[in-house]
């Protein structure tokens, strides 16, 4: 059956996805029955085309591989190029809009608008940024619910790796009293670089040049951008209408070499450790440094990768360990997505 997609944002995720779509074509019509196809993009820096009948991917890409913008996709029939975001979602006749803008985690627009209106016109959202299950998690889930439509948003806590889908599907029926985590790449990277006898700043800049921290590094090293991915786990996995303002957050840009250091000669190692815990019906919930032990299981997750552990009542402590960013690994999630709305499963 064929699932019209409209890709709003055509940058590193989006393009990710394109690539995804058209390099496991056969696999998705052939074992899932999923013929998905890309009947527009818009990105407001780069342009916008829509055509009904579905765009050629390789000439997306091509295009804007070649010229960094949509302008010179192929003149054809029926093209309509120019239509805006809000012109994609009302316009176009998408079943799910596909939201990889580049949104501002603090006010999580323009998802949240672009997402409100796909919902009121009927059509399911697929996300990877966190601002909108963050900040507004509630509302979205119930106007989605009320349109009978769909919103996925996996890769908004580690990525590909599934943080989210696994515990609500895999582990349901548990009680998940606690859940401990490395969520952030940029600050395990350099953690474990200062261990190898990098300073701060050195460190920084390396996992700056690498492409791990955010545009503005301060939501990655004082601990924002993990305290969003916090409320995200507290609100989708415990049920929890956490808010930002609930989370203890300390970065770590107060760690010196000389702390990482003493850590050492203890056996120990700093890590930023996220955490929620179930207390007397509450969550309590915090980001920041601390020190443990070599034999936590947290203590070997190096360089950029994140982990996550659930304490559950009956399963008993789980551990989930992969990439938390990544084109690919992104572009996966918003595919896993596509595929559980495509065969109607959480
Ligand atoms: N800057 C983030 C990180 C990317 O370092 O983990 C994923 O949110």
């Amino acid at each position: 059956m064929k699932h019209r997609i409209a890709l709003l944002g055509f940058g590193v995720v989006g393009q990710g996805f394109a690539e995804i779509l058209k390099n496991k074509k056969q696999v998705l019509e052939q074992q899932y029955g999923l013929d998905a196809t890309i009947v527009a993009v818009s990105d407001m820096m780069k342009g916008s085309v829509y055509h009904p009948d579905g765009l050629s991917i390789e000439d997306l890409l091509t295009v804007v591989k070649e010229t960094g913008k949509l302008d010179d996709y192929p003149e054809q029939e029926g093209l309509i190029r120019g239509l805006n975001s809000f012109e994609t979602i009302k316009q176009t006749n998408a079943d799910t809009i596909v939201e990889v803008t580049f949104t501002d985690v603090k006010t999580g627009q323009p998802a949240i608008d672009h997402c409100q209106c796909a919902f009121e016109h009927g059509k399911n959202v697929i996300m990877s940024n966190k601002g909108p299950v963050a900040l507004a998690y509630s509302q979205l889930k119930e106007l989605a619910e009320k349109r009978n439509v769909r919103w996925g948003y996996e890769g908004s806590v580690m990525s590909g790796t599934p943080s989210l889908r696994m515990p609500v599907t895999s582990l349901a029926g548990n009680d998940i009293i606690e859940i401990q985590g490395i969520l952030n790449g940029t600050t395990n990277y350099m953690l474990t670089r200062m261990e190898d006898g990098l300073s701060y700043d050195e460190a920084l800049h390396e996992a700056q040049k690498l492409g791990y921290a955010e545009a503005d590094p301060t939501s990655d090293v004082e601990g924002y951008d993990a305290l969003y991915k916090v409320v995200i786990l507290a609100n989708v996995v415990m049920n929890h209408p956490l808010k930002v303002h609930e989370v203890e957050r300390v970065g770590i840009s107060d760690l010196t070499s000389k702390d990482i250091e003493q850590a050492r000669q203890n056996q120990k190692k700093w890590k930023l450790i996220a955490k929620l815990k179930k207390e007397n019906g509450n969550v309590i919930a915090s980001v920041k440094p601390e020190m443990i032990s070599l034999d936590h299981p947290l203590a070997c997750i190096s360089d950029a990768t994140n982990a996550i552990t659930y304490h559950c009542d009956l399963a008993g402590p789980i551990t989930l360990i992969g990439a938390g960013a990544g084109k690919v690994e992104t572009g996966f999630s918003i595919l896993i997505d596509l595929i559980n709305i495509h065969r109607k499963q959480l």
